[in-house]
């Protein structure tokens, strides 16, 4: 990608959050078809439509963008945007009264680009259809064949739907037109078939043209954690072995499993959320500086980072490795059902619904320092984190004061629902005797960029129309991560842990 549009994509991952209206200099994305795998599904409602809607209001889509919606269920145009127009409604209801005002021309604007197929995902006839409509887009203007195609669908679909993108000859870029599959999580189950799913998908597309989605990447403040590392002075000379104790990174929901129990009775915690989500807070927390942006030289350093992960030898996958489920409850006056007796749900299942472990990093600026993760469902606050936990200062100088223990620094990267940053450290309680009290600096995004309108998914659109797979998980980061929590799988396999 030439420099200069990548320097705009930058520009663009740092402002999509603020009034689009800001957005003076940032170039519309390169025309494209969006089909849509999985388009009557919640997750285009609920995300990928009011992604398009922000991008549309910003005025980054091209006049002749479109977005052809392919599922199974009977529909036309009409109904489609229909359906998605409810959505949009919910999104900006929802999105209450801090955020700026609803682009009024926006949605009609979209409205009338939205076009929907009604077809078999396993039958060679919906893809001969996209096909034909791809071409037709291209006659008059080759760049206008250019697609992305989103799978928005199961993950036992990902596989047969780029095996017969391939076979309809459909993955072929020329001239111009630029075709590029956009897959969504979860990317394997386990070690071997992540490994199996990316050879598979790598035998018809080049990994340029793959990007495996991993929504904690489009959070704004997950991207800030490289701008405060790598902008300021005063961080990265602390950030390593001597000076830090451990790092605590949590991701802990109040919600339940909601209605998701099919998928996540064979998922758990630990699948849903550690190798992809917490690996790359880690990533991005520990990794080396990248030599620039360049999507291949930051990726290439956060897949090093988590291919040190010390191996986890079986007995450490037992010891170092905790899970529980969550029982029945109450929030406020509501009672709450436990795990097992959510609809959909086995009523002897074993499935975790939260996750604990300590990892070690084998490299020189880490080791030695524990790195805790822990992520779960239905617990006491929603808020993901991570926690820099500074060694002591040496308690010498208050041996003969009334201060017991010294308050530790702690620098907190807050991702979720607070957006900011604070650091905790002690200072001296006024008065005569020497006693010292916790103090916390504080800062909040929302103090300074004002309210957060997007979903995170703008940026990680945008990013694909352009081309830049930066925020993207390559092949390797993906396999790096589950060959961590492999140990871990087996050993739960075996009834250990
Ligand atoms: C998803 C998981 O990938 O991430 C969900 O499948 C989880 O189980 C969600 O709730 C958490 O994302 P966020 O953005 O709500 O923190």
């Amino acid at each position: 990608m030439q420099a200069d549009a990548l320097a705009q994509v930058r520009a663009l991952d740092t402002q999509l959050t603020a009034d689009p209206s800001t957005l003076a200099g940032v170039p519309p994305a390169p025309v494209a078809t969006l089909v849509i795998f999985g388009a009557g599904g919640d997750l285009t409602k609920r995300l990928l439509m009011p992604a398009l809607y922000n991008l549309a209001a910003a005025k980054l889509l091209d006049p002749a963008f479109i977005v052809l919606g392919v599922d199974r269920v009977a529909g036309d145009d009409e109904v489609f945007r229909g359906h998605q127009g409810e959505a949009i409604d919910a999104f900006l209801a929802q999105r209450g009264s801090h955020a700026a005002a609803p682009e009024a021309t926006a949605w009609p604007w979209l409205r009338e680009r939205l076009f929907y197929l009604q077809g078999d995902l396993t039958d060679p006839r919906t893809y001969e259809a996209i096909g034909w409509r791809l071409e037709e887009r291209g006659r008059s203007d080759p760049a206008g064949g250019s697609a992305v195609f989103y799978l928005a669908v199961a993950d036992r679909f990902f596989g047969p739907i780029i095996d017969h993108l391939a076979e309809a000859d459909l993955l072929n870029e020329n001239g111009r037109a630029f075709r590029r599959a956009v897959i969504e999580k979860p990317f394997g189950h386990d070690l071997a078939s992540a490994k199996a799913l990316n050879a598979r998908i790598l035998k018809v597309l080049d990994e340029r043209q793959i990007f495996r989605i991993d929504h904690f990447l489009g959070k704004e403040t997950v991207q800030n954690i490289m701008a405060l590392r790598f902008s300021n002075g005063i961080f990265e000379p602390l950030w390593q072995r001597d000076h830090i104790d451990h790092v605590q990174i949590t991701a802990a929901e109040t919600v339940g499993v909601e209605t998701r129990a099919r998928f996540y009775e064979s998922t758990g915690a630990l699948r849903d959320m550690v190798p992809n989500h917490m690996f790359q807070l880690l990533a991005m927390t520990a990794m080396e500086p990248p030599n620039s942006f360049d999507a291949d030289a930051v990726r290439t350093e956060k897949a090093k980072v988590v291919q040190a992960i010390h191996p986890l030898t079986e007995a450490q996958a037992v010891e170092c490795v905790v899970r529980g489920q969550y029982g029945a409850g109450a929030l406020g006056d509501a009672a709450l059902p436990g795990y097992r007796e959510e609809p959909g749900v086995a009523a002897d299942s074993r499935i975790e619904t939260y996750v604990a472990m300590k990892v070690g990093i084998d490299n020189w600026r880490w080791a030695g320092v524990p790195f805790y993760l822990r992520t779960g469902k239905r617990l006491a606050t929603r808020k993901t984190e991570i926690a820099i936990h500074f060694k002591q200062a040496p308690f010498a100088l208050f041996r003969d004061t009334s201060v017991e223990k010294l308050v530790p620094n702690i620098l907190t990267l807050r991702i979720q629902p607070s957006e900011g940053a604070s650091l905790q450290f002690s200072a001296k309680v006024p008065g005569p005797v020497v006693r010292l009290g916790g103090v916390t600096m504080e800062f909040r995004y929302a103090d300074y960029f004002g309210a957060v309108n997007s979903t995170g998914y703008e940026t990680l659109l945008y990013d694909v129309f352009m081309g830049d797979a930066t925020l993207f998980q390559r092949a390797d980061n993906v396999e790096a991560g589950w060959a961590v929590v492999q140990p871990v799988l087996d050993a739960w396999a075996a009834g250990q842990g």
